[in-house]
């Protein structure tokens, strides 16, 4: 789900070859070209689709998606900085200080905002005195970025209003719960919130953010099967699964992200236990020969046997969590898969080794969301 998947996977890959057999030249080369595709990408949202959320790839025009605030300018901002683009950094800062506006009558997803204007915004802001942007006095707890980031936040609150403290996934950003919403969300929808949400209390004091988020994540916590394993959709009203594959692709993936990388961050011993204790799940139930199947959470016996595109963020949490060796190994199978097809299919099924048919529907995946 993260839009970063592919690119963690390529990066991990990158990183075990450079131990091996990379030469300069060939890092560099690899280095121009990510720049070459980034401004490619960046430039052709400026011409064709800005002021709109996305770029349609065919017909090169633009269109709202998540929001209607120029999404993907939000969402390159502090990449521009990380490729060393500081006026560009600087000009979007300012042009979005300037126009961006959340006092829409519009739905929007939950999760998108968060981490893609929420934290698109934090990390613009934390960044901003290493962009060559001159700071407010108060920073990092005071700054234009920042009042914005936490404007945003502020309007996805209501959505974590429920008997669980699980959120809502869809939210009005001037109404909020809008009134036929379905209470149903995926595990990822209701766990990736800690991050950003933490954040914002460490800058600002204001302690509501990391209570729903910290909340949300003791629902989800409470409501693991017996085998101690969490599904894929749940009713945030009633507590009850309404999808009950375990796995760490789709519908999950950044939950589990979120606890170790939330449990670094904030030093939280609660996050890391809770992370420690699905990571020996994950392991005993979901792992086969180093790939990962989907199982029924109750029962444990596998549903579905197949690898997903969003699976490929998984050696890189475990890389972060010292797992080093059986990392490898899985980032091996998963590599195999891109060798084989030159990218990853989608939904990869182990057993046939064939992608599997009938996700056709956005060939340029993985950017959609849940
Ligand atoms: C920064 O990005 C802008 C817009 O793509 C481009 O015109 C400019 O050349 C870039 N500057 C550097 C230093 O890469
Ligand atoms: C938001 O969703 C509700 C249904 O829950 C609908 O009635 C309303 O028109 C939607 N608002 C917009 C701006 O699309």
């Amino acid at each position: 789900m993260r839009r970063d998947n592919v690119t963690s996977l390529y990066l991990v890959f990158l990183f075990i070859m450079w131990g091996n057999c990379m030469t300069t030249e060939e890092i560099e080369r690899y280095r121009l070209k990510t720049k070459a595709m980034f401004y490619h990408g960046y430039n052709s949202y400026l011409e064709h689709a800005y002021p709109y959320d996305e770029l349609k790839p065919l017909s090169c025009s633009g269109q709202d998606t998540w929001g209607s605030y120029s999404l993907t300018l939000i969402d390159a901002l502090d990449t521009l900085l990380i490729l060393g683009n500081t006026s560009e950094f600087q000009r979007i800062s300012l042009l979005l200080e300037e126009t961006l506006e959340f006092d829409m009558d519009i739905n929007v997803s939950v999760f998108e905002t968060n981490i893609r204007v929420v934290g698109g915004l934090l990390s613009a802001h934390l960044l901003a005195p290493r962009g060559g942007v001159t700071v407010e006095e108060g920073w990092p707890c005071q700054g234009p970025l920042l009042r914005l980031a936490v404007d945003a936040a502020e309007r996805l609150l209501p959505a974590f209003n429920t008997p669980t403290g699980m959120p809502y996934g869809t939210v009005n950003l001037r109404y909020g719960i809008p009134p036929s919403e379905t209470p149903i969300t995926c595990t990822a929808g209701c766990g990736t919130f800690i991050i950003e949400f933490g954040t914002i209390t460490a800058l600002t004091g204001d302690k509501r953010f990391i209570n729903v988020a910290q909340g949300a994540l003791e629902g989800l916590w409470n409501s693991r099967s017996k085998l101690g394993l969490v599904g894929n959709h749940i009713d945030v009203v009633s507590g009850k699964w309404t999808a009950q594959d375990a796995g760490i692709g789709a519908g999950v993936d950044s939950y589990f992200e979120y606890l170790l990388k939330g449990g670094i961050l904030f030093s939280s011993p609660r996050l890391i236990d809770m992370f420690k204790e699905f990571y020996s799940k994950v392991q005993q139930y979901l792992k086969v020969s180093d790939w990962y199947v989907w199982v029924h959470m109750e029962k444990g016996q596998i549903t579905m046997p197949i690898f997903q595109s969003l699976d490929a963020y998984w050696p890189g949490l475990q890389t972060l969590w010292g797992d080093i060796g059986p990392a490898s190994r899985t980032l091996q199978k998963y590599h195999s898969v891109w060798r084989h097809f030159g990218f990853i299919p989608e939904f990869y099924q182990i057993t046939s080794g064939e992608p599997y048919s009938g996700r056709a529907g956005y060939p340029l995946r993985p950017v959609q969301g849940i």
